[in-house]
């Protein structure tokens, strides 16, 4: 078969049984009514095609995984791999991150991942780092929730730090250059996005950041 074109994975994402869409519905029942358990929740915000939401959800099947963005086409890698394998510890849901708290309850989520975010530079206010985000991550979250941060981005990744001072908020891990690491976490070094592979062809650094909100 030949490659799906931008319009039918569209048509096809609507479809999979794993696929959401703006699901008001689900708001404080993903662990019963799509999950079927109560294993914790992470989220991961603007996913494109889910990589990490996918490999952390084979790695950890003891808990589930949420890929959130707004892009349809861009789920529809993740959320094919994960029926074609079934992966029941997978959903991926398209939304608006900025209203985020009208889809998931209070204590619902356990942990974010945002991986290789639009850096922003010209607009703080759109940063998936910011303040503002940070508050209505904390709306939908356990106490406490973990974030982790990998991006290829100095400024966005220092900008992230100032928020993470301001807000005296703990650091677990914090690395300038991930592949430099020696302890490596497994998972850190092994799943690589879409875009994380175009920057680190383009030689970049990746940087982490591991941090209760
Ligand atoms: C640079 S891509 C990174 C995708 C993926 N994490 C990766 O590393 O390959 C940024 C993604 O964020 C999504 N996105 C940006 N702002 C968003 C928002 N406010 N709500 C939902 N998705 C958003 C875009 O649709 C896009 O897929």
């Amino acid at each position: 078969m030949g490659k799906v074109g931008k319009l039918q994975k569209f048509a096809e994402v609507t479809a999979f049984s794993n696929c959401y869409e703006r699901a008001t519905e689900l708001k404080g029942k993903w662990a019963t009514h799509v999950f079927k358990n109560s294993n914790p929740i992470t989220l991961e915000l603007a996913c494109g095609k889910g990589e990490y939401t996918i490999g952390l959800a084979e790695r950890f099947p003891n808990r589930n995984f949420i890929g959130v963005d707004i892009k349809g086409n861009r789920i529809w890698k993740g959320a094919k791999y994960a029926l074609e394998n079934n992966m029941n510890n997978v959903a991926f849901h398209r939304i608006m991150i900025g209203n985020i708290e009208e889809y998931f309850a209070p204590n619902e989520i356990d942990e974010f991942w945002i991986t290789f975010p639009d850096p922003q530079h010209a607009k703080k206010r759109k940063r998936l780092t910011n303040p503002m985000f940070l508050d209505r991550y904390r709306t939908i979250a356990k106490p406490q929730p973990i974030m982790n941060l990998k991006s290829d981005s100095t400024r966005f990744y220092e900008y992230t730090k100032e928020v993470i001072k301001e807000q005296n908020l703990e650091v677990i891990s914090d690395n300038n250059d991930i592949y430099q690491w020696n302890d490596i976490p497994e998972y850190l070094a092994n799943i690589q996005t879409f875009y994380e592979k175009m920057w680190l062809n383009d030689g970049k650094k990746i940087k982490y950041l591991k941090y209760k909100l």
